[in-house]
C-alpha cells in the first residue's frame, strides 16, 4: 500500500487506532483523527512514520470539509475512508422515555449524518484514485441487539446507506462495512457481563480484539471486486443468539 492514503476517523483508540497502525505497518500514509483527543492523536502520527493527525468533529460539515481539504493539502490524494467515529448512550431498550428525540439525535448527527457528510465531502478525491470506503457499524444494526435503541437503529441505517452509496458511486468507488460483534476496546472496557456472554455463547468462544476487525477493513479495502456489502465480524455470537 505504499502509494495509498488512508483517513481512519475516531482513530485515537480502540478498533479505529488499530486499523490505522494496520494500513501503516503495510505501508499507507495514515491520516488519524478525533474529535477531542488531540494529544492522543498528535503522539500517535509523531510514532507512526509518515502519518498525520487532524482533529475534526465528524458531527460538523464545515470540519468534514476541513478534514478532507487537510488530507489532499498534506498527502496529494485519498485511496481509502473508513468512516469509523461513532457514539452511543446505554439505555435499557424497555426505558422508553431516555431514549430522548435529543438522544437520538446526538447518536445520528455522528453515527449517521457524519459518515454521509464526510463520504460526500471525499467524494471527489475518492473518485480520482478509485478509492473505496469502509463503514464500521455493529450487529446491533443487523439483530434487535445493542447498546440502545437510537444506536442499534443508526447502525442499521448504516447498513443500508453502504448498500445504496455502493450502488451510486461505482464503477469508480467501493463501498462496503464491517459489522462487528463485541469487541475490547475502551468503549466496552466495563461490559463484563457482555463479555462473559460472548465467551460463553459464540463460536469462538471470546470476544474481539481491535486488530480482528481491523483485518476485515483493511482487507475491503484492498480487495477490488467487492462492494456494497456488510461483513459481520464478530466470532459467530449472531449464530446463536
Ligand atoms: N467496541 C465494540 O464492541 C463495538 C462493536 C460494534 C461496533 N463498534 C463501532 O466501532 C467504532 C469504534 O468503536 P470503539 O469501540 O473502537 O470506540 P472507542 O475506543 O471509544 O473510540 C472511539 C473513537 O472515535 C472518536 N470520536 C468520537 N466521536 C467523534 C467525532 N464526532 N468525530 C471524530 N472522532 C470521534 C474518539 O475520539 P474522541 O472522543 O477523542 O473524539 C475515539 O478516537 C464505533 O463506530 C462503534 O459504534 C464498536
Amino acid at each position: 500500500m505504499s502509494e495509498q492514503v488512508v483517513l481512519v476517523t475516531g482513530s485515537t483508540s480502540g478498533i479505529g487506532e488499530a486499523t490505522a497502525r494496520r494500513f501503516a505497518r503495510d505501508g499507507a500514509t495514515v491520516v488519524f483523527n478525533s474529535r477531542a483527543s488531540t494529544e492522543v492523536g498528535e503522539a500517535l502520527a509523531r510514532a507512526t512514520p509518515g502519518s498525520h493527525y487532524v482533529r475534526a468533529d465528524i458531527a460538523v460539515a464545515d470540519d468534514c470539509r476541513a478534514l478532507v481539504a487537510q488530507v489532499l493539502d498534506r498527502c496529494g490524494r485519498l485511496d481509502v475512508l473508513v468512516n469509523n467515529a461513532g457514539t452511543t448512550r446505554v439505555i435499557d431498550h424497555r426505558d422508553l422515555a431516555s431514549a430522548s428525540i435529543d438522544v437520538w439525535r446526538e447518536i445520528f448527527e455522528v453515527n449517521v449524518f457524519g459518515t454521509w457528510q464526510l463520504s460526500v465531502a471525499a467524494m471527489e478525491a475518492l473518485r480520482a484514485t478509485r478509492g473505496s470506503i469502509v463503514n464500521v457499524t455493529s450487529i446491533a444494526g443487523l439483530r434487535p441487539t445493542g447498546s440502545s435503541i437510537p444506536y442499534a437503529a443508526s447502525k442499521a441505517a448504516l447498513n443500508h446507506l453502504t448498500a445504496l452509496l455502493a450502488k451510486a458511486v461505482g464503477p469508480e468507488v467501493r463501498v462496503n462495512a464491517v459489522a462487528p460483534g463485541l469487541v475490547d476496546t475502551p468503549w466496552t472496557a466495563d461490559w463484563d457481563a457482555q463479555r462473559r456472554f460472548v465467551s460463553t455463547h459464540a463460536p469462538l468462544r471470546r470476544s474481539g480484539a481491535p486488530e480482528d476487525v481491523a483485518d476485515v477493513i483493511v482487507a475491503l479495502a484492498t480487495t477490488s471486486y467487492v462492494t456494497g456489502q456488510v461483513v459481520v465480524v464478530d466470532g459467530g455470537l449472531t449464530l446463536s443468539s
